[in-house]
């Protein structure tokens, strides 16, 4: 198979790309390189082309000679949607549907990667199942869904072969460190305060970034067309409890814990069903204490890969979503 991957460039799309070069497989990458792809995730002998998945004419060139493509492009950070939109809307959305036209065109297989965030949050007890409604509460969130929905319109009226994976909370090495866990792993590293948003009691449900690849290729060879497959970690964890674990396994002061202002809307608990992967043969194989400790030791030994990234456009970025949250903050 040849197979592309779209969003290829960044946190599971490289993790993704890896494990399928690795094994043989013959991949090529479209990416935006928007300031969460890094070509240096890569191997440098993947191919690649720089383009736009909602550009019809980028998707035509990369996909020529594809069997597949798995597609995790998209803008990805609840709180950036909080601040401007605008861009997720036309990824997720159009760049979805320019994708579904191209497999309606040639009869191509599509993986759409997803996320838990569509069903909206749960309350203590329960987890979602794939045909539960979507409830999305954020306009991330909203936009994924926007995109999800046009898979099973594409499936009925034109019999496209398209399936989707909705994931939970992904973690570890080359995650852009605005999230939750390497923002404050590599927080902690440098001594800096670690923001926690509101009481820090909202659950979510960790997935190690391998465990999530292989649930995604999982659903390439063996889902069938039309069908949602939930991939979760089924490791339920409260935010402060992850941000003691990461402040013991760095050595940093628990000082640094601060608690600030919450996230507009935000989600109390994700927690996922995965049952119905799991018939297929999947299950995630790595614990989070186990994960956990090896994604701070990734950031403990790679600084040359996040220490650039935190200049420039992230200092503005962490200025804005963080200087007046810290200047209010309380201990915790
Ligand atoms: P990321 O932000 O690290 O990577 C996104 C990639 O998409 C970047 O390389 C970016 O340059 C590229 N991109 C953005 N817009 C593009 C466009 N218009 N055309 C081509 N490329 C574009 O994100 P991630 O965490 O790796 O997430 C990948 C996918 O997995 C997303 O679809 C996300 O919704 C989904 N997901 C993420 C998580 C998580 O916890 N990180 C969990 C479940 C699902
Ligand atoms: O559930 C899957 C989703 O997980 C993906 O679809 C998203 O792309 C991904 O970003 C992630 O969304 P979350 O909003 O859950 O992840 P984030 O890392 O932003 O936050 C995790 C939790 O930590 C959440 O409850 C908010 C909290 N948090 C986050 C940040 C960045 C803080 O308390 N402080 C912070 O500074």
């Amino acid at each position: 198979m040849r197979i592309l991957v779209t969003g290829g460039a960044g946190f599971i799309g490289s993790h993704f790309v890896k494990r399928l070069h690795a094994a043989g497989e013959d991949v090529v990458v479209l990416d935006k390189l928007t300031y969460s792809g890094n070509r240096a995730n890569l191997p440098d002998d993947v191919e690649f082309q720089h383009g736009d998945i909602a550009e019809p004419a980028d998707v035509e060139t990369a996909a020529r000679g594809a069997d597949a493509i798995v597609n995790f492009a998209a803008e990805t950070h609840v709180d950036r949607s909080i601040l401007t939109a605008e861009d997720f809307g036309r990824t997720e959305f159009r760049g979805t549907q320019v994708l579904l036209e191209h497999i309606r065109r040639t009869g191509i297989r599509l993986v759409q990667v997803s996320t838990d965030e569509v069903y909206g949050d749960l309350e203590a007890g329960g987890s979602s199942s794939e045909t539960d409604p979507l409830r999305p509460s954020s306009p991330y969130s909203a936009a994924k869904a926007a995109g999800d929905l046009l898979i099973p319109a594409y499936v009925r009226t034109f019999g496209v072969n398209a399936s989707i994976t909705r994931g939970s909370n992904t973690y570890g090495p080359n995650q852009y460190p605005e999230k939750f866990i390497p923002l404050f792993t590599t927080n902690a590293l440098d001594g800096e305060p670690l923001p926690l948003y509101g009481d820090g009691r909202q659950v979510r449900d960790w997935l190690f970034v391998e465990d999530h690849c292989a649930g995604i290729e999982h659903v390439l060879r063996e889902g069938k067309p039309g069908e949602i497959y939930n991939v979760g970690g089924g490791d339920e964890h409260e935010n402060i409890d992850v941000a003691t674990r990461i402040v013991e396994l760095t050595g940093a002061d628990r000082s640094l814990l601060r608690s600030v202002a919450d996230r507009e809307g935000h989600d109390r608990r994700y927690s996922l069903d995965t049952s119905k992967l799991r018939g297929l043969g999947w299950a995630p194989q790595t614990t989070f204490e186990d994960g956990l400790a090896r994604t701070v030791q990734w950031y403990r030994e790679n600084r040359d890969w996040w220490e650039p990234i935190k200049s420039g456009e992230y200092r503005e970025y962490y200025e804005r979503q963080y200087g007046a949250r810290l200047a209010g903050g309380t201990t915790v």
